[in-house]
């Protein structure tokens, strides 16, 4: 069963495969013993390597060793997952915040949760498969409306009046096309409706507004949004996740949240390594300034050479494609070339629309990004994209 699944895969180009990074070094990796631009991170401030970073973490392990040795609500909860949770709370300018092992996690935790049976759920349908799960995981009613289409909110959101509670639930960033949910007009619809909107920050946080908040902050919006959920494993360059609200939204999550109370915690150093990427997203802005004018200076010359991003505003650049075949040929290409940018298929992305996922990082310079600029084009010409 299990090979005929994968034959069946591979017939379609649609075969998963791990590729093996032997070390990180910047923004360069090394694969198969060559070293090779990476431009397919996450690690959008170059923090994942920063010193301060590490030595967060290794003064953080020699004070508490490295497991938790326990969940959150038994023996898991040292002093640096609180003093997380109280900076995320001050960083995002909420009443508290909560840790999570994981976005996946911190998603299928939060959604089921909160909405439950005779609730309604509207979800964007572009949103992270983390979302799609929690709202699976969830008793309530899913409704998915077309991407960033506020009409069908309404509409939905009408339909729903009856609805005890109506959550809606965005990507503030999404992940594969790098556009950005509308804000206000989610939370104007949300307030004319009496919804609780909530926002998935992971491609946000760090990245987005004047001081790095996020997707809330780039909107300037002070209130609407109920619910913030976010990633360290991002522009944070740590690991795990956050959500951030009021006190009461908070304490209920403490005690309703599956993913939350049935997992040992995060190692402490992880926390430590997360803290001191806070401090730095505060006190260095250069990091995102520097962050910016890469994408801008990768964009132009993507446009200039021709290709078609959608809709993209921030550093996650997609390269369409549409054909998964030909998507797989150009991502081998590139790596051949000495560019990692992996090809995304379905079920990641819709079918027909496979693509390169292509980002730009901090830690890149002119010359990198001139350098992948320059192996784009050549693969263009040969029509590989
Ligand atoms: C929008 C979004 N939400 C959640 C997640 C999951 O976060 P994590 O990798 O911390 O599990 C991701 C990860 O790719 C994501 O892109």
């Amino acid at each position: 069963m299990f090979k005929q699944d994968l034959s069946g895969l591979e017939q379609q180009h649609l075969l998963r495969r791990l590729t093996i990074v032997d070390s990180y070094d910047g923004p360069r990796v090394v694969i198969n013993g060559k070293s090779i631009l990476l431009m397919c991170s996450n690690d959008y401030l170059g923090l994942a390597g920063h010193p301060a970073l590490r030595d967060a973490a290794r003064i953080a392990m020699d004070q508490y060793g490295f497991g938790a040795g326990g969940s959150r609500l038994v023996s898991g909860t040292s002093a640096l997952h609180h003093e997380l949770e109280q900076r995320l709370a001050a960083f995002k300018g909420t009443e508290a915040a909560l840790v999570f092992n994981s976005g996946y996690a911190a998603n299928t935790g939060i959604i089921p949760a909160i909405a439950q049976k005779g609730d309604v759920i509207l979800s964007d349908c572009r949103n992270h498969a983390s979302i799609v799960d929690g709202c699976r995981l969830s008793k309530a009613e899913r409704t998915v409306y077309r991407h960033n289409d506020m009409n069908h909110v309404e509409y939905i959101l009408k339909e729903s009046r009856d609805a005890r509670l109506k959550l809606i639930v965005t990507d503030g960033v999404f992940s594969m096309d790098g556009d950005i949910a509308p804000l206000p007009e989610l939370a104007l619809l949300a307030e004319k409706y009496g919804a609780i909107l909530m926002v998935d920050d992971a491609h946000g946080t760090g990245v987005l507004g004047k001081t790095g908040k996020g997707t809330v902050e780039h909107f300037g919006l002070s209130r609407g949004v109920h619910i913030q959920m976010g990633t360290l494993g991002k522009a944070l360059g740590s690991f795990g996740a956050y959500v951030a609200g009021n006190r009461d939204l908070i304490d209920f999550l403490v005690n309703h949240a599956r993913s939350f109370i049935y997992s040992t915690a995060l190692p402490p150093s992880v926390c430590a390594a997360s803290i001191a990427a806070i401090d730095l997203v505060e006190k260095e802005p250069m990091h995102r300034e520097k962050l910016w004018r890469n994408r801008e200076r990768f964009v132009s010359g993507l446009t200039s050479l021709g290709f078609n991003i959608g809709d993209s505003v921030t550093p996650i650049v997609p390269i369409l494609i549409g054909d998964s075949e030909q998507a797989c040929k150009a991502g081998d290409k590139l790596i051949e070339y000495g560019v990692y940018a992996t090809a995304i298929r379905p079920p990641t992305v819709r079918p027909g629309t496979a693509r390169i996922r292509a980002t730009v990082t901090a830690s890149h310079s002119d010359q990198d990004i001139d350098a992948a600029l320059d192996m784009f084009g050549r693969l263009k010409q040969k029509d590989y994209l």
